[in-house]
């Protein structure tokens, strides 16, 4: 006969168990939030009548695709104080002159949602207020504007913060819980995987935590918050997203501008990837001949549906063909070099799954030592008998490419290019 403290034992465990992976699930946002986001290319300039007419780009052009938020980053309250009186914090008078809930409602007349910014600390990171010691009255003033969304950052936190982020964000979370629960999505901001570990925590208390410093328009930033991220696949599923940062697809911040097929690719991993799909391109003018590149990328429905797959699974790394010699930055040192790598993420229909394949090459786009390759996939490196028969899918070109046995091979992926595939089949079951 077992022990009673064996038994004990194992009840807290399974108790244990059920806490630690249970994710926050405040009944929105199953599947990764999509929508747009002010920081990476207006950075502190906007106004209301930038919100306007994004909201209506959003709605006109986006909404169909599933976008729905209009997220408003740092720099939208007023600078020098609170209110006296009641302590909420106020929108800046001058840019934002009807007030947030005016923009929420806004929002919401057109069927899209609006996400605001504060940050966990004293200060936002451009030195706006934050909401420490106010968690209270900003949990309520956010619940009172109607927001769907708020990105709570992390900058001048203070030595207590620091060493237990998790209390702060969670006091954060629980009095948003008690104000709001029902609609918004919380996203942390924590930077410096690492250090305090955020995917460790805050699946609890958050929607979506940043797992990485801050992205910008460079292959060399998107490689490295890739990588990054690579680790992390099992922390992320329903309700609860790894946040490699916002997308920088089109947006154009001299020194630095992703290329096209950058561009894809940057979309392609952040849907495998389970990422918050927010855009940070200006997408008034997403009509402009100039930019139609990057409404294509955007708004491709097959690769879409990789990213709101209802399993709501993290792409893995499953290989990497890397040939040649390369120093620390990934520079081929011998005469040439090939640098590719698999990744797969499960889709709910069964015995299906995605597949991305990417030329990482190297840094410089022009380097020639890289070339344009093609690769094979193969079913023994995706954990798949070898026996079987895939249909093949080409999502970014929609287009069937036929079933196959053993392995498929691609057609030529230029540098910093990517395909991306759906693969089904009958006869296996997903492990
Ligand atoms: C931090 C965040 C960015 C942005 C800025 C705003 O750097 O990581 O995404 O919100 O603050 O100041």
């Amino acid at each position: 006969m077992r022990s009673a403290t064996l038994i004990l034992a194992e009840l807290a465990l399974i108790l244990f168990t059920l806490t630690f992976t249970r994710a926050y699930n405040n009944g929105v946002g199953r599947a990764p939030p999509m929508g747009w986001n002010s920081w990476n290319l207006f950075a502190c300039d906007i106004n209301e009548q930038l919100i306007i007419e994004t909201i209506d780009a959003m709605d006109s052009k986006l909404k169909k695709f599933g976008y729905q938020y209009v997220n408003i980053d740092d720099c939208w309250s007023l600078k020098s104080n609170r209110d006296p009186v009641t302590n909420e914090m106020i929108p800046d008078p001058v840019r934002f002159p009807r007030g947030i809930k005016f923009l929420a409602d806004y929002a919401h007349s057109k069927g899209l949602k609006l996400g605001i910014y504060s940050d966990v600390g004293d200060k936002t990171c451009q030195g706006y207020p934050g909401s420490a010691n106010h968690y209270e009255i900003d949990a309520k003033t956010f619940a009172k504007w109607e927001v769907d969304y708020l990105k709570l950052d992390w900058c001048f936190v203070d030595d207590a913060i620091k060493a237990e982020p998790w209390k702060y964000y969670g006091r954060m979370s629980a009095r948003i819980k008690q104000y709001w629960s029902s609609h918004l999505l919380l996203n942390l901001q924590l930077v410096g995987l690492g250090v305090s570990k955020p995917h460790e925590w805050a699946p609890k208390i958050a929607n979506s935590w940043r797992t990485t410093g801050d992205i910008n328009s460079s292959w060399k930033s998107v490689l490295e918050i890739l990588d990054l991220n690579k680790p992390l696949w099992k922390y992320s599923g329903p309700y609860a997203f790894n946040d490699p940062d916002m997308l920088e697809v089109e947006v154009d911040r001299p020194p630095n501008k992703l290329t096209i097929d950058e561009s894809r690719t940057h979309f392609t991993l952040w849907c495998m990837l389970n990422s918050p799909l927010l855009l940070g391109n200006d997408i008034r003018r997403l009509d402009d001949q100039d930019r139609k590149w990057a409404k294509d990328i955007i708004t491709n429905e097959e690769v879409i549906a990789v990213s709101q797959d209802p399993f709501v699974k993290q792409a893995q790394l499953l290989y990497e063909t890397k040939v040649g010699t390369f120093n620390q930055s990934g520079a081929c040192t011998s005469s040439n070099c090939t640098w590719i790598e698999v990744w797969m993420k499960p889709l709910q229909k069964t015995q299906t799954i995605a597949v991305a394949v990417y030329n990482r090459a190297g840094l410089n786009i022009k380097d020639p030592k890289f070339k344009a390759e093609s690769a094979n996939i193969i079913w023994k490196s995706l954990g798949l008998e070898e026996d079987l028969k895939l249909s093949v899918r080409d999502l970014w070109a929609h287009s069937d490419k036929g079933s196959f046995q053993k392995e498929y091979t691609t057609d030529k992926i230029a540098p910093h290019d990517v395909r991306l595939y759906s693969m089904s089949g009958s006869g296996w079951n997903r492990k």
